[in-house]
């Protein structure tokens, strides 16, 4: 009899204790304390955020929440960095994107498309095709835009970033769509404002969070919809011209030359002869949304990381010499237009280490926010719901000493020399490209073109910063900018 009693006992117990675990709240992440409510945290996040995250671990363990601007967000150690990028089932980026930019307003013709399986088929595995007309398009925009004329005198450039927008999307522009350059100058304009002109929405502080998160996207969204304000449509408007232009005068040229046609070799033409492109029904808008999604992800990206680059070099003049000497040997494979072969850029050994300590040390102290899309478990039994969004605290990774081996946060250009680590490879201590299966697609396609960016200018230009002192990047919260400080360039004497 007692037996039944105490079988009976356990069930009940059982079936309590199951039921109770399942209505169980989540387990957060602990909410870090704060004084002023609606506030929060929002003022140390923009003017002290670096003490204050560093303070906040310190506290609280390696996964932690605050509240800015009316959300809680949470931030991710370094222990459980990987789990934001591997585990695509629960931590989704164009989530969150979409959360605080109206994309899908902007781009309204975007429609299904995937930019990773495009750029796999038609530019990482052509960079070798693309390789000459990269150099020479960078080179004669460099010139074009750094423009020192023959008068020898030294130049003061702000705002390196700004030009860097320009200069970079000229290659980019001709290997997009053609190489028909001097005919678009519109074109490049577009390409290179575009990001700029769109990301001013992302720039306004969401104040109107604090009143209910997520008003301040629902007011910006009403802003574009009602056609108060679309920063993007005079560039829709520009591009889808040249667009329509040209693939009208691409099919009218294969109609007529037929197979003696030499087709021209860009993305477009590529995008042309994909089974899914019917040449009787073309939808110019749903081509150049394409293009601007692309544009969005590779102009200020690659722009950020040259204008990094030159002013990490810039400010560090006693690396200058080891720099040169081997841009100067690597040049001696350029044919005579100063042209390299595709493989000259693995031998840029020390500048493809310098790129990458650029890279690491880009600055950002929380990176790669990614909206949950499900409740997850980390495996130290912290768990975010739905919803929320989570950062990477990327100041934790690179101050650690045993991902990063000794002084982790200063700048030493060679330390990455012959350790099998080139600037395209992503791993676990380097995130400027996230990770997992949806780490960045352009990356060799950036790097490429940073390290001819660079290769140029050290061949052809000195440069020092204006105040002589090392620059460091403008903080504005945790992101990172290029720093917009005087750099003198002028042409080398040979
Ligand atoms: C230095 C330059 C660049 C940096 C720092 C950069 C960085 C990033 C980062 C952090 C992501 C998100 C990865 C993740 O969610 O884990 C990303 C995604 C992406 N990037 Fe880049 N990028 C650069 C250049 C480019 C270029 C030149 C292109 C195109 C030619 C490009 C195309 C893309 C695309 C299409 C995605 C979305 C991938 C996906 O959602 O699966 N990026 N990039
Ligand atoms: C992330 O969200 C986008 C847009 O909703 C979707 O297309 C994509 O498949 C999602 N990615 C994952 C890994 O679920
Ligand atoms: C043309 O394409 C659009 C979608 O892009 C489709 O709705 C329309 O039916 C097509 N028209 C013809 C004649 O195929
Ligand atoms: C996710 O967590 C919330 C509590 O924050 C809970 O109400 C919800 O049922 C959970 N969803 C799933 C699918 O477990």
């Amino acid at each position: 009899m007692y037996q039944v009693i105490i079988l009976g006992t356990i069930l009940l117990v059982s079936l309590y204790v199951s039921k109770r675990i399942h209505n169980q709240k989540l387990n957060m992440p602990p909410l870090v304390r704060y004084k002023i409510p609606i506030i929060g945290h929002t003022y140390s996040y923009l003017f002290n955020c670096e003490e204050f995250l560093k303070q906040c671990k310190k506290e609280y363990g390696d996964i932690f929440s605050i509240y800015v601007w009316g959300h809680v967000r949470t931030i991710v150690g370094k222990e459980y960095a990987q789990d934001i990028l591997s585990r695509d089932d629960a931590f989704n980026f164009s989530v969150a994107f979409n959360k605080k930019f109206p994309g899908d307003l902007l781009l309204k013709n975007l429609g299904p498309f995937d930019p990773t399986r495009l750029l796999k088929d038609h530019i990482t595995c052509k960079l070798d095709l693309y390789s000459e007309r990269m150099q020479k398009s960078l080179y004669s925009a460099t010139q074009k835009y750094i423009d020192i004329g023959d008068h020898d005198g030294p130049k003061v450039f702000n705002n390196m970033y700004h030009l860097m927008t320009r200069i970079i999307s000229t290659p980019i522009a001709n290997i997009f769509i053609g190489e028909e350059e001097s005919q678009y100058e519109e074109v490049i304009k577009t390409f290179s404002e575009f990001t700029s002109d769109s990301a001013a929405l992302l720039k306004v502080p969401p104040i109107l969070d604090f009143i209910y998160p997520g008003l301040q996207n629902y007011f910006n969204r009403i802003l574009v919809k009602s056609g108060l304000y679309n920063p993007a449509t005079k560039h829709q408007d520009i591009l889808t011209k040249h667009i329509k232009n040209q693939v009208c005068k691409r099919l009218e040229e294969k109609k007529k030359y037929g197979d003696s046609w030499k087709r021209p070799n860009d993305f477009l033409q590529d995008i042309m002869e994909r089974d899914d492109f019917d040449p009787i029904n073309v939808s110019y808008l749903s081509l150049a949304d394409r293009m601007f999604a692309l544009i969005f992800a590779s102009i200020h990206t690659t722009a950020g990381g040259c204008a990094n680059a030159f002013m990490d070099l810039a400010s560090r003049p006693q690396y200058m010499q080891e720099l040169y000497e081997e841009q100067l040997e690597v040049h001696k494979e350029a044919d005579e237009n100063g042209v390299l072969p595709f493989e000259a850029l693995n031998k840029m050994k020390k500048l493809d280490s310098f790129v990458r300590e650029s890279l690491r040390l880009v600055g950002h102290l929380t990176s790669l926010e990614h909206a949950v899309i499900k409740n997850y478990t980390f495996s130290n039994g912290l768990q975010v719901p739905k919803d929320r969004v989570v950062y990477v605290y990327a100041d934790d990774v690179y101050q650690d000493e045993s991902l990063q081996g000794p002084n982790p946060k200063s700048f030493e250009p060679f330390r990455h020399v012959d350790k099998n680590t080139v600037a395209s490879k992503i791993s676990k201590n380097y995130l400027p490209f996230g990770g997992g299966r949806h780490a960045c697609p352009g990356r060799y396609f950036a790097i490429n073109e940073i390290k001819f960016f660079m290769h140029n200018m050290i061949l052809n230009y000195n440069f020092r910063t204006e105040s002589g002192k090392v620059e460091k990047r403008k903080m504005i919260g945790p992101a990172a900018l290029p720093s917009t400080s005087g750099i003198i360039i002028e042409k080398k004497v040979k």
